[in-house]
């Protein structure tokens, strides 16, 4: 169960491809969900959580309270033109990148800008989200998915496309680069990978109480290995590659 529940009692999801199927199945465990996309096929599997699936958004809004909207960009718009005489006032949030409250607003009284990534399936995302009313119920409601933060700025949600919806790829790309160190110096693909991702996972809960800097401190003793591979890092200029190629991601951003 989510930190507090909602209200809101049946979702629709709008566009049930990776993130929607991902966000049906974590709000299954505490709310009636309907999942839609064109091709029902692909999504009977979410039957198996409980979710209900259909091809039809008008069906799916009338027997919804809130609707989630997770077709790609450029569907969004259609979507809504579909369903707005059903909506009735009820809430829309919607998780497509790029497309401003603005737009959504000529289709809903009730619009609410979020961004997540696919680790919502287990709850385990964080969830930021804009909206110009007040209601704890639709914060209730994302919180099913992970850390809510309201945040008071829509800028916020959208370069959390690339800080919170992408970030996944990009780190699975790191922990990649760690796997193959690793099997260049004889470990086996698997334990190589699971020790990759746990140190990822050990690094997010230090990082609960410890800044970087402390971390490194605790790690690395003088003339030790730790230092030589920090040294290595900042000769090959690893934070800087990071940081432009997530300039570049929030660039492509701003051109769409
Ligand atoms: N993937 C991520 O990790 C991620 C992270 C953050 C944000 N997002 C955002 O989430 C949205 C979806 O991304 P995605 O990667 O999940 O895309 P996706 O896998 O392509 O899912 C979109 C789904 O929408 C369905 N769809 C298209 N038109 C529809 C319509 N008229 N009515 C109902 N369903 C329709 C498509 O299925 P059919 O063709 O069968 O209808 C498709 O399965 C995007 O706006 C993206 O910006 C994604």
């Amino acid at each position: 169960m989510s930190e507090k529940s909602s209200d809101y009692r049946s979702i629709a999801v709008m566009g049930a491809g990776n993130l929607g199927s991902a966000i049906a199945v974590a709000l299954s465990k505490d709310y009636d969900v309907i999942a839609v996309r064109r091709d029902v096929s692909k999504i009977s599997w979410l039957e198996e959580h409980g979710v209900a699936v259909t091809s039809d958004n008008v069906e799916a809004t009338n027997r919804a309270d809130a609707i989630i909207i997770c077709v790609k960009p450029k569907d969004t718009i259609p979507v809504l033109s579909e369903i707005k005489d059903v909506l009735r006032g009820k809430p829309v949030i919607s998780f497509a990148a790029a497309v401003k409250l603005e737009e959504i607003a000529r289709y809903c009284h009730r619009p609410v800008r979020a961004m997540t990534n696919i680790a919502s399936q287990f709850g385990d995302s964080m969830v930021v989200y804009y909206s110009l009313f007040e209601d704890d119920g639709i914060h209730a409601l994302l919180s099913a998915l992970g850390r809510v933060r309201k945040v008071d700025r829509e800028e916020i949600v959208d370069v959390s496309t690339v800080f919170l919806g992408s970030a996944p790829a990009f780190v699975s790309l790191l922990i990649q680069a760690f796997e193959y160190a690793g099997i260049k110096c004889g470990l086996n693909a698997e334990l190589s990978k699971e020790m990759a991702a746990s140190a990822f996972a050990s690094t997010s809960k230090l990082m609960e109480s410890m800044s970087p800097d402390e971390i490194i401190e605790k790690i690395a003793t003088p003339a030790g290995t730790t230092i030589e591979g920090l040294v290595k890092m900042k000769e090959l200029k690893v934070e800087y590659s990071i940081i432009e190629s997530l300039m570049a991601a929030v660039e492509k951003l701003k051109k769409m």
